[in-house]
């Protein structure tokens, strides 16, 4: 019966609240499988807004503590950033296209992601009055001059995905673009990643443009101008960067998108299911790990990721926990994960500048 009251935390409230409809968008569903009876639970291999119980939290934070309580020296740390784009490549050698799957769900929880009207969402950050103005008009006249022509320029709607690796998300969302005449730009450092994305069948250079560039690079120029994005999309990567370089990489992006425009996020969250695996030794900082195979993991909080965003000058759409019970039906064993979905706008100023 104890068992039965956490897991059935599907509570008529939190439901209730996934179901409001932000703006006139459709509503983003989370999810609404509910285990309410634990003898159910290998009946599927996911179930929705799992609570947790006070104890189960004493739970994680103790076993967080303890694989947390060896850390790597910090002189060895170094290697982990300045090879991080190595070890990723390593990464796509040795796994190709086949680690990560589709992310099918994308549309339904991020609509923001192809409006139904492409055209009336977003603008000019000088001008709140008028939102459909040519992005150029956006830009100081040398912007203007360097960007006199990029790729992507006539679209009406332009996204930019950050860390796409070998193209999870891109190819659900080229599949809906195609006829709205929106514009996708993608990125990854993993030179592996970018030549296998390009190569896939699916890769439309008339909708996409995937090229190499890494985030945290301060000086690097992207193929677009300031102020020209609609969507920034970033699906499992901030958590690769060090924490002390996140909130520079969100602020640079940041600046790329209109006013009106959204910075879409998904990521893990804290004392997810991986990190509580993880063994001692392989802590890099609080909340911060290193993979065997050097790749890094950060687990984020929803006041860090509040924080982080809002630093940046962005307003809070939504910032929740996507808690879930998954089951691997076959060895009969469950795993609590916990990640973060958040969306975040840039505003119009109050006066214009
Ligand atoms: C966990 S994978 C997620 C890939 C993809 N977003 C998805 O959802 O399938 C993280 C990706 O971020 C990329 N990445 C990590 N740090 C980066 C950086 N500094 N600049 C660009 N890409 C980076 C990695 O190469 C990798 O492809």
């Amino acid at each position: 019966m104890h068992k039965l009251r956490h897991l059935c935390l599907a509570t008529v409230a939190k439901v209730s609240t996934r179901l409001k409809c932000t703006e006139g968008r459709p509503c983003a569903p989370l999810g609404s499988r509910i285990l309410t009876n634990p003898d159910d639970i290998f009946k599927h291999n996911m179930w929705d807004h799992v609570q947790w119980t006070e104890e189960e939290v004493k739970n994680a934070q103790l076993k967080a503590k303890e694989n947390s309580s060896v850390q790597i020296p910090s002189w060895e740390q170094g290697t982990f950033d300045t090879e991080a784009c190595h070890y990723w490549d390593t990464f796509y050698v040795l796994h190709q296209h086949k680690f990560f799957k589709n992310r099918n769900w994308l549309l339904l929880e991020f609509p923001e992601l192809l409006p139904t009207d492409l055209k009336s969402q977003t603008g000019n950050c000088h001008d709140s009055s008028t939102p459909n103005l040519p992005q150029d008009a956006a830009l100081e006249p040398n912007q203007a001059a360097v960007h006199l022509s990029y790729p992507g320029q006539r679209a009406p709607f332009r996204l930019l995905e950050v860390g796409c690796g070998v193209g999870n998300s891109v190819f659900p969302i080229i599949r809906d673009i195609k006829e709205k005449g929106a514009f996708l730009y993608c990125c990854d450092f993993s030179p592996c990643a970018i030549q296998l994305l390009k190569g896939h069948p699916d890769y439309d250079d008339s909708v996409c443009h995937a090229f190499l560039h890494d985030i945290c690079e301060e000086e690097a120029s992207l193929p677009f101008p300031p102020q020209s994005l609609d969507v920034i999309l970033a699906v499992f990567v901030l958590s690769t960067i060090h924490p002390d370089r996140i909130q520079g990489v969100v602020n640079r992006l940041s600046s790329y998108l209109k006013c009106g425009g959204y910075f879409l996020f998904r990521d893990y969250g804290r004392f997810d299911f991986t990190q509580l695996r993880f063994k001692k030794g392989q802590c890099l900082s609080e909340n911060f790990y290193t993979r065997g195979n050097g790749t890094r993991v950060y687990f984020f909080t929803k006041e860090e990721i509040h924080d982080l965003f809002t630093k940046a000058g962005l307003e809070e759409v939504q910032n929740m926990e996507d808690r879930r019970l998954q089951v691997n039906r076959g060895k009969k064993v469950s795993m609590r994960r916990v990640w973060m979905q958040s969306k975040f706008r840039k505003p119009y100023p109050l006066s214009p500048c």
